[in-house]
């Protein structure tokens, strides 16, 4: 069956190579080539040669199955892109930018914890900063400059150079270990953030001039960066997955969405089982606009979802993580016909790693989930997939595409809810109160809570 999704991404395929393949057609049918002059010849005479057309096009959407199935998945939704669609009247505003900035202002916020836990956050992905190459990151409200040195390592520090303000991320240059800022030289150290060069001074290095360096750690295909209101170090670290370090696990692909709510919200998901049986039941044809998949399908509801999940804290030494247990079958024929039975282990690391193990009958796998706060109510999600060789690649694009689809539903949810901090619970949501007691252990004293003032909605 095709989705309509599938539908669209083939016209948009097919739309492209045709008109790429069209553009050269004219090129070549509008220049002087011999062999162009004889097949309008032909044509003429003979008529269109429409059964090599329709081989063009076998050839178009076979080209098109086998991308779709073995290349690895790079799903990028901006902000705008996913989790609207129900902006009433009363929204004013010109642009669909105008009109969620609108939304999200109206929005009841509730009672917010506060907006930047203490943990690890992935910052980057480890493809994106190739070596000697310099980056800008958004996360936390800071800019930071994400540069991997020539010893391959990575490095993060503040972007702003403390001299006079430049940002040493656009236009600096690696060198060595160091960083090289675009606008007088200076040069600063990735170890420690000293500056060990100022080109034009005869005098000492101020012991002063050091940039801020972030402690950072390269792991599973990401760079983390420790944050801590209480400027501590690090109390716990993410687990390294073995498969992906020792390549035995091959890169599936990725997603990546930004999201207005609060970071606490994402999390929550995996404690609130209830919603996966309501929410995450309509089969992955339907969708992810809330405003359909609900809507009566004969076709599309022969194919369903069914959930049942266990949510638990681990004990010390490793309370920073909570285990969910789901099994997960998609069914056909209204539920008779089960053709895909998993079972996924979801470690919640700290407040913004999330590692899903997969186990199916053909391979294992997993889905590693980050999400980190670019400002105050705004969250960038990425997730990446590895698998073992035998989880066929088609297999992990259906499964990593279909995360996707269900993880847009939330999204809806999250960008137009408010936040409660009393929810009317029933005992079914018993994981819920769990869950927000062990999530308050990466509040500090000091962690940031949210301004009306301080925050901005610029993109
Ligand atoms: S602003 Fe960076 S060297 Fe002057
Ligand atoms: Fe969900």
């Amino acid at each position: 069956m095709l989705t309509d999704n599938v539908v669209s991404l083939l016209a948009d395929y097919l739309h492209k190579t045709a008109t790429n393949m069209t553009g050269t057609m004219d090129q070549l049918f509008s220049g002087h080539h011999t062999w162009s002059r004889v097949a309008r010849e032909h044509m003429a005479q003979h008529g269109v040669p429409w059964h090599l057309m329709a081989y063009f096009v076998l050839a178009l959407v076979l080209a098109f199955v086998y991308h779709l199935a073995f290349t690895p998945l790079n799903r990028v939704r901006d902000l705008t892109e996913v989790g609207w669609g129900c902006l009433g009247d009363d929204v004013v505003g010109k642009n669909l930018g105008e009109r969620i900035r609108e939304v999200h202002r109206l929005r009841k916020k509730g009672n917010l914890p506060p907006v930047y836990p203490n943990g690890w956050f992935a910052i980057i992905e480890s493809r994106k900063v190739a070596v000697a190459q310099v980056v800008s990151v958004q996360a936390f409200g800071e800019t930071m400059a994400v540069f991997r040195g020539e010893d391959r390592l990575v490095h993060v520090t503040d972007a702003y150079c403390p001299h006079i303000g430049a940002n040493m991320a656009v236009g600096g240059v690696v060198k060595g270990n160091c960083l090289e800022c675009p606008f007088h030289g200076w040069l600063f150290r990735g170890t420690d953030g000293a500056c060990v060069n100022i080109p034009y001074t005869a005098k000492a290095i101020p012991k002063t001039a050091k940039v801020k360096r972030w402690e950072s750690r390269e792991m599973n295909g990401f760079v983390f960066v420790w944050h801590d209101a209480e400027g501590r170090e690090p109390e716990w670290q993410v687990p390294e997955v073995h498969q992906i370090t020792n390549g035995s696990w091959s890169y599936r692909g990725r997603t990546q969405h930004h999201l207005l709510a609060h970071i606490q919200e994402i999390p929550e998901n995996g404690a609130d089982v209830a919603h996966l049986a309501h929410l995450h039941v309509p089969s992955i044809f339907k969708g992810a606009d809330l405003r359909h998949i609900f809507a009566h399908s004969w076709l599309q509801d022969l194919a369903k979802h069914n959930w049942n999940g266990e949510w638990q804290v681990r004990a010390e030494p490793e309370s920073h993580i909570a285990d969910l247990a789901v099994k997960h079958s998609f069914s056909l024929l209204g539920g008779k016909f089960k053709v895909l039975n998993m079972t996924v282990r979801a470690e919640q690391i700290g407040p913004g790693v999330v590692h899903l193990h997969f186990n199916t009958a053909v391979g294992s796998g997993v889905l590693i989930q980050t999400v980190t706060p670019v400002e105050p109510l705004r969250q960038r999600v990425i997730h990446q997939f590895y698998s073992s060789r035998f989880f066929l690649a088609p297999f992990s694009n259906f499964v990593l595409h279909s995360e996707a689809r269900h993880f847009e539903r939330d999204i809806m949810v999250w960008n137009n809810k408010q936040y409660l901090s009393q929810p009317l619970l029933v005992a079914e949501d018993r994981f819920i109160v769990r869950f927000r007691r062990w999530y308050s252990q990466f509040y500090s004293e000091n962690s940031p809570k949210f301004s009306f003032q301080k925050e901005s909605l610029d993109w």
